[in-house]
């Protein structure tokens, strides 16, 4: 079995934060959550990966290279247009031959992975094994339709009015039928050749189509109260692990990750929290759910249950919580004549003021 991942698309700079480029590289517990993808297919025992790049090529390929830290092949498949996911299979038949594989959306995050999916398609080996999962707002997403039984009875691409609140979740698992659907349907009205429409093609065709309902998605949408609490998840889940530097008059508390290079100076670090390489805490308060990104400094501040991404500094502000702080950011306090907020803030900020 092989994974396709998709980490093409253009570039979008459409968040309230503009992380990176590439949405696939969008950091969750300080790690892109292309990272975690690419981590549950190696633990599924899968190690050829096929992985669709486009604009962003460049930008992926830094990350990941050759996949060997993984426990990965990664072979690079240049997609020329974002032409749809359907079309990441049609230009993907070389590469994937007649085995079976995992189609994984590069931005798409699955808590716990999908060891036990993939061995479930495995074991049943169904034409196609799709996942779905309950979400507010289903007119975002693919949308599925299930009879009483459960089966699926019908999909629909972000319609404006859904048969259901079962979205598609963005991993997909298929036979080569797979290949036949794909070349069959027609670009929708998006000018996309919808994986949707391929699956739909499968039903149509009486092929033997299952569907998993799944807790524990995210996929970013720009929302930062959805944000935080993915990180939250993830940061829940992780051992405690000091390969930084903490001076005597500091303490650590339950589940920290420090990584090596990072500093904690006259403070104290209340886990879950992860702060990365090359960042230094001093004289300053870091409470439960947060990470703080790499060469940061944090200084005579209190952060809590927020994400400070690379490059940023926070200094002598009292209280941070709930906040997510992009790269390259300064935080500082404002004199205090005149009394007045002074703000640089990039496009699409949200920013709430105690006054
Ligand atoms: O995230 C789940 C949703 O993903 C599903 O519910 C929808 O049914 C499915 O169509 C898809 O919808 P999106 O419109 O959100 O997909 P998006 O265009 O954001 O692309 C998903 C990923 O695939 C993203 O990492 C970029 C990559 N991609 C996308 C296209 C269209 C490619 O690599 N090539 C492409 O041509």
């Amino acid at each position: 079995m092989k994974a396709l991942v998709l980490s093409g698309g253009a570039g979008t700079r459409l968040r309230p934060i503009t992380h990176t480029s590439a949405k696939q590289l969008v950091p969750v517990a300080n790690k892109a959550v292309l990272f975690y993808g690419l981590e549950s297919i190696a633990e599924a025992g899968i190690t050829d990966v096929g992985m669709i790049v486009g604009d962003t090529a460049e930008e992926i390929e830094e990350a990941v290279g050759d996949g060997a830290r993984f426990g990965l092949k990664v072979t690079y498949i240049p997609q020329e247009r974002p032409l749809g996911l359907a079309h990441a299979v049609l230009i993907a038949r070389d590469y994937l031959g007649d085995d079976d594989f995992v189609m994984y959306l590069g931005d798409n995050f699955i808590v716990g992975g999908i060891t036990g999916l993939v061995e479930e398609f495995r074991g049943n080996r169904p034409d196609a094994q799709i996942l779905l999962t309950r979400v507010a707002d289903p007119r975002a997403f693919g949308v599925a339709e299930l009879d009483p039984s459960g089966q699926v009875i019908g999909l629909e691409e972000k319609p404006d009015q859904p048969k259901s609140d079962l979205a598609l979740v963005g991993v997909y698992m298929f036979t080569p039928l797979i290949h036949e659907a794909v070349r069959a349907i027609e670009p929708s009205w998006r000018g996309e050749l919808e994986i949707t429409h391929a699956i739909q093609h499968l039903i149509d065709t009486r092929a033997d189509v299952r569907s998993t309902v799944i807790k524990g998605y995210w996929k970013d949408t720009g929302n930062v109260g959805d944000m935080l609490e993915v990180n939250r998840t993830v940061l829940e889940a992780m051992e405690r692990r000091i390969d930084g530097e903490v001076d005597d008059a500091s303490e650590t508390i339950g589940r920290v990750v420090l990584e090596e290079g990072a500093r904690i100076v006259n403070s104290r670090v209340v886990g879950p929290v992860v702060i990365g390489s090359g960042t230094v805490v001093s004289n300053s308060y870091i409470g439960p759910f947060t990470s703080v990104a790499e060469n940061c400094r944090i200084t005579d501040s209190e952060l809590e249950f927020s994400i400070v991404l690379r490059d940023s500094s926070i200094q002598g502000v009292g209280r941070i919580e709930a906040s997510l702080i992009g790269r390259h950011v300064e935080v500082t306090p404002a004199p205090s004549v005149p009394s007045a907020h002074r703000l640089v803030l990039g496009d699409h900020s949200k920013v709430q003021i105690t006054s």
